[in-house]
């Protein structure tokens, strides 16, 4: 089970769209994924369908029920959701403390039972965001294509480097991704300054400007549904298949997201046995070669479906 903090102080950096339309291309790859809401706006659980919670995650946070016991179906396919809900919030630094741990301590107890949880964080320095970030294994950070949003990134970036020392080893840069993308030279040079700065852990994948990614809210459902041609799907997808195609490795080949961008699925699929029909087939090619020629006689081996082998 991969746990990803989807992160980044600034608002309105495109956290949520990701955490919902990557979440949504997951699902619709066969993925089991769950997200959690850990902004009181509720914007990713308003987005799946799920506006006006009775519970939230709030009630795990407390210690009134496990995070499990609080699950929504939503309207994405293979996503699942736990909610927020405005009382997310504290009220003074004991509260923050009490918040913070008891998510920690939640979603360590959460089964293993998806294959990827997203958690959607809110925009801050604080307790609420730095709590997913002392328990999820990696942290994706999306950034504005503008110059004004390359601070965000490095505040975060920061930040867990000091998390990362003092509470959560393991926690790694699982990626940055450009979002919002347009053709402007300063779309295009705030994005080379991102490589620079950031290298390995820069994704290759951009996400584009792309209205439709901000009408898919509306309609409470991921762009992968909504839109499923647009450039907005399209390059969700391709996020969802450059963060998790390592993880498709040997076992998992039936879980492959882009094909085209991968290895064709033959190369990778172990030799298969014959089926009877090519079987048949092989049998027909050699008695054909027997009596001088080559090919299958049409309409004998699959009915004269499709032309014959040669
Ligand atoms: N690729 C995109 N194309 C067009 N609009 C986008 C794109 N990505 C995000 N937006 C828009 O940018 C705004 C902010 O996005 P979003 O709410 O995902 O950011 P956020 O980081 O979650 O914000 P907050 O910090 O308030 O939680 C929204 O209006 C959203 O529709
Ligand atoms: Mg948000």
């Amino acid at each position: 089970m991969r746990t990803v903090a989807v992160a980044n102080h600034k608002g309105g950096s495109a956290k949520t769209t990701t955490t919902v339309n990557l979440a949504g291309a997951l699902g619709e790859a066969g993925y089991d994924v769950l997200v959690i809401d850990m902004d009181p706006q509720g914007s990713a659980s308003a987005w799946l369908g799920v506006p006006n919670p009775e519970v939230s995650v709030v009630d795990a946070i407390r210690g009134r029920d496990p995070l499990a016991h609080l699950i929504y179906e939503t309207t994405a396919p293979g996503v699942h959701l736990v909610a927020a809900s405005p009382d997310l919030v504290a009220v003074d630094r004991r509260g923050e403390t009490d918040i913070a741990l008891g998510f920690m301590r939640a979603l360590e107890r959460l089964p293993a039972r998806w294959d990827v949880v997203l958690v959607d964080c809110p925009p801050s320095l604080g307790y609420l965001a730095i709590a997913p970030l002392t328990v999820c294994r990696e942290a994706l950070v999306p950034v504005e294509a503008h110059f004004m949003a390359l601070a965000g990134v490095t505040s975060v970036v920061e930040t867990m480097d000091q998390i990362k020392v003092r509470l959560n080893p393991s926690l790694r840069l699982g990626g940055v991704v450009a979002c919002r993308v347009n053709r402007t030279l300063h779309a295009r040079a705030v994005v080379a300054r991102l490589e620079h700065r950031y290298q390995e852990a820069m994704l290759r994948t951009q996400v584009r400007e792309s209205i439709r990614l901000a009408e898919a809210a509306s309609y409470h459902l991921p762009i992968t549904l909504y839109a499923p041609d647009s450039s907005g799907a399209e390059d969700y997808r391709a996020l969802a298949a450059e963060m998790f195609e390592p993880a498709l490795a040997p076992g998992r080949a039936s879980r492959r997201i882009v094909v085209s961008a991968l290895e064709p699925v033959e190369a990778a699929a172990p030799p298969a046995a014959p089926t009877p029909l090519e079987r048949l087939k092989q049998l027909l090619r050699w008695g054909a070669g027997a009596t001088g020629g080559d090919a299958v006689p049409e309409g004998t081996a699959d009915g004269g479906a499709s032309a014959p082998e040669r």
